[in-house]
């Protein structure tokens, strides 16, 4: 199908549906500054996800390589704890005025809640909040907490002889003590995910009448699961990217159908032409 079919099918599509899934990865926060994982500059790029996305390979890298681990931090803290919801954030908000939507995210930014979205799942967890791993007790930490923590690690990248300093340093998101080990609720790689949280997101993948992908390259599972649970129960599925994601198992389902362009671009008018009148 393209491009000028795609829209006047997408918009009717929204219209007629009652359950809209809406999956969610790095692309939809880019506009709000906080870069991707795999595009050209995305952290991945500079720091190898073995060393700096599994907690084995962070542990390592912390008591070997601190400088790099600060480096590191700042790179993942300092774009969230400053951004804004963008234009597609908004739009999504906006469209569950009108329709049932739920929404799955990958991302850990907060971003959609800060819109106003309310039904969101966080499949990988969020940088807001912190675990003490033996009760299960999660506590939250405000942007401005994390601009502190992102303010220590700046004095410490010049400094020599790092660890300690950095331990005191990012204490509010990661500590050890007799009273617990508390760590960032965040799934990294090799981790399972939060079974409710997962299962909350397949039972919408089976429920929905259409799911939009936005902004994800769909290399990590089970997230990149969810559209073809969604295919295999009768959904239509879109996807917002500029570039076009190539299908693993699309013999098996129907293909997806591709808005090709930006989620802040996209979205925002896809919103606005799917709800007019209807409000
Ligand atoms: N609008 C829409 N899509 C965009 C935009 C944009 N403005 N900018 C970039 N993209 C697309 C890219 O084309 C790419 O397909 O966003 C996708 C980002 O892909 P990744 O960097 O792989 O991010 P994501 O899919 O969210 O990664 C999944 O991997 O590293 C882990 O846990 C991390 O949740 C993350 C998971």
């Amino acid at each position: 199908m393209n491009q000028s079919e795609a829209w006047p099918f997408a918009i009717e599509t929204i219209k007629q549906a009652n359950h809209i899934l809406i999956l969610t990865g790095a692309g939809i926060s880019a506009s709000s500054g906080i870069p991707t994982f795999r595009d050209r500059g995305g952290l991945w790029n500079e720091f190898t996800p073995a060393r700096f996305a599994t907690w084995p390979g962070l542990l390592i890298s912390l008591v070997l390589t601190p400088k790099k681990v600060v480096q590191f931090l700042i790179g993942v803290l300092e774009p969230i704890a400053q951004a804004k919801p963008n234009a597609a954030h908004n739009a999504i908000h906006k469209l569950e005025d009108v329709k049932k939507v739920t929404i799955v995210t990958q991302n850990i930014d907060r971003l959609h809640q800060r819109a106003g979205s309310t039904n969101v799942v966080e499949l990988h967890g969020t940088l807001f909040e912190v675990i003490d791993i033996q009760s299960g007790q999660v506590s939250t930490l405000s942007a401005g907490e994390l601009q502190n923590i992102v303010q220590g690690l700046h004095k410490l990248a010049s400094q020599n002889y790092v660890l300690p300093k950095l331990l005191h340093t990012i204490q509010p998101l990661f500590s050890i003590s007799l009273k617990g080990i508390r760590i960032p609720n965040v799934i990294l790689f090799g981790q399972p995910l939060n079974t409710a949280l997962y299962e909350a997101a397949c039972i919408a993948a089976s429920e929905c009448d259409c799911m939009f992908v936005v902004g994800t390259s769909g290399t990590v599972f089970p997230a990149a699961n969810l559209k073809h649970i969604a295919k295999q129960a009768g959904a239509r599925v879109f996807e917002i990217n500029p570039t076009h994601i190539i299908e693993l198992n699309s013999t098996q389902t129907s293909t997806t159908i591709h808005l090709t362009g930006l989620a802040e671009q996209i979205l925002p008018e896809l919103v606005e032409k799917a709800t007019q009148n209807k409000r």
